[in-house]
C-alpha cells in the first residue's frame, strides 16, 4: 500500500510499504479516507515536536471506512464510516483504571509515538472507532481536533453564564471557544493574529476579541468583566510568554487551564496564584466519550465545523504542497488530505 513516510525533519516522501495482514482480535482493518493536518504534524515535520522519532508515518485526525472487522459489542460493520480516536491506551496503569485513559501512563498516539493515517490501511481497535451513519468525511475527521476543546472544557466543568478567555484561536483554542459556548459560557477570545480574531468573530460568533499585540488586554480583559475577570481562561497558545502571563487573568476562585504545551518550565509568582486560590489544570487529549457526544452534536447542528477547513489536497500532492502549508504566511486553519 501507499504511504507519506516522514524519514526526517522536512523529508516527506510518497511511498510503498506492505499490506497489512487481517485484523487481530478486537481490531479492525480501516481504508483512510480524509486526514486532518494538524499542529503536532508540523512540528514534526519542522523538527521541533518534542519526544518525537523518525521515520514515522503521520497522521491522527481521521476518517475511516470499515474494510474488514469481526462481528462486535459496538455494532460496527463493514463499509461503515468512521472517525478515529487516536490513543491508545494500556488499559492497567493508574490512570486508565480510574477511566483517564487519555492521559495513560504509556499513552500511544497514532501519528505521534506510532505510525499513524497517512496511508491507505490501518488496524485499529473496534473500541476506538466512532461511526456516524450522517457525518461526512471530512467531519469525522475534524473530530479529534474538537475532542481537546471539548475535554479541556470539561476538565474546567465550565458552567452557564460565566465568563471564559481562550487565549490562542488556532485550532485548538476554536474547539475550546466552540464548548465554551455550547456549555452556555460568555467567550472572549485574545490571540495575536488578526485574520484568527475575525474568524472568531465573524464565524464563530466570538463577539468579544482582543488583540494580545496592541493593547493593554489585562485592562481590556477586566473592562469586559466589570473588573471581576474571568472565572475560567484556557490558554491554548503553546507559547511560553502567553502561558506564563496567563496567571493574570483568571479571577478570585477562578481556573486556568493549559490547553496548549510547550517544553519547558513554566513559572509563576506564588502569591499571585496563592492569594486567588487558583486550580492549575492540564489537559491532554480527549476521552472516548467525548468523541460519541462531539458526533451527537455535529450531526445536531450545534457544532459546524465546515468552515474550519482552509486547504486541501490528494494525497499524492502531500509531499509538495505540506512545504506551503508549514509556512506560516500560508494561513492554513485545518488543511485536509483526500484519498
Ligand atoms: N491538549 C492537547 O492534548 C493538545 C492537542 C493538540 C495540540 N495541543 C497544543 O495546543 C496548542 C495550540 O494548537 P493549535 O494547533 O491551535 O496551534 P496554532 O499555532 O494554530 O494556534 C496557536 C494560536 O496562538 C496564538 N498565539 C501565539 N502566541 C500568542 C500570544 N502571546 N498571545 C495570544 N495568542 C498567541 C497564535 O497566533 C495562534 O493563532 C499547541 O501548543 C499544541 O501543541 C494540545
Ligand atoms: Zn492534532
Ligand atoms: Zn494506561
Amino acid at each position: 500500500m501507499k504511504a507519506l513516510v516522514l524519514k526526517s525533519p522536512g523529508n516527506l516522501v510518497l511511498t510503498e510499504i506492505p499490506g497489512l495482514p487481517p485484523p487481530p482480535e478486537g481490531w479492525a482493518l480501516v481504508r483512510v479516507r480524509r486526514i486532518g493536518v494538524c499542529g503536532t504534524d508540523i512540528h514534526a515535520y519542522n523538527g521541533n515536536q518534542p519526544f518525537f522519532s523518525y521515520p514515522r508515518i503521520l497522521g491522527h485526525e481521521l476518517g475511516v471506512e470499515i474494510v474488514q472487522v469481526a462481528e462486535n459489542a459496538r455494532g460496527l460493520n463493514q463499509g461503515d464510516l468512521c472517525s478515529v480516536e487516536p490513543y491508545l491506551n494500556c488499559g492497567r496503569c493508574i490512570a486508565c483504571r480510574r477511566g483517564k485513559e487519555n492521559c495513560c501512563t504509556s499513552l500511544q498516539v497514532l501519528g505521534v509515538h506510532v505510525d499513524g493515517g497517512q496511508r491507505e490501511f490501518l488496524h485499529v481497535p473496534t473500541a476506538k472507532l466512532h461511526g456516524s451513519r450522517r457525518l461526512s468525511l471530512d467531519q469525522l475527521a475534524l473530530v479529534e481536533t474538537l475532542g481537546i476543546g471539548a475535554h479541556a472544557v470539561n476538565r474546567a466543568a465550565v458552567e452557564a453564564g460565566e465568563t471564559v478567555l481562550v487565549i490562542g484561536a488556532g485550532p485548538i483554542g476554536m474547539a475550546v471557544i466552540q464548548f465554551a459556548a455550547a456549555a452556555g459560557a460568555r467567550v472572549i477570545a485574545m490571540d495575536v493574529n488578526k485574520a484568527r480574531l475575525a474568524f472568531c468573530r465573524d464565524t464563530l460568533g466570538v463577539e468579544d476579541t482582543l488583540n494580545a499585540s496592541e493593547s493593554d488586554v489585562l485592562a481590556d480583559v477586566q473592562r469586559l468583566t466589570d473588573g471581576d475577570l474571568p472565572t475560567a481562561v484556557f490558554d491554548a497558545t503553546g507559547n511560553p510568554q502567553s502561558m506564563m502571563g496567563s496567571f493574570a487573568f483568571p479571577a478570585h476562585g477562578g481556573r486556568l487551564v493549559f490547553v496548549g504545551l510547550f517544553q519547558g518550565d513554566v513559572t509563576f509568582s506564588d502569591p499571585g496564584f496563592h492569594k486567588r486560590e487558583l486550580t492549575l489544570m492540564g489537559s491532554r487529549n480527549a476521552r472516548s466519550e467525548d468523541f460519541t457526544r462531539i458526533i451527537g452534536l455535529i450531526e445536531s447542528g450545534t457544532i459546524d465545523t465546515t468552515p474550519w477547513i482552509t486547504h486541501r489536497a490528494p494525497f499524492a500532492d502531500v509531499p509538495t504542497r505540506f512545504q506551503e502549508w508549514v509556512k506560516p504566511g500560508a494561513g492554513v486553519l485545518k488543511a485536509m488530505i483526500d484519498l
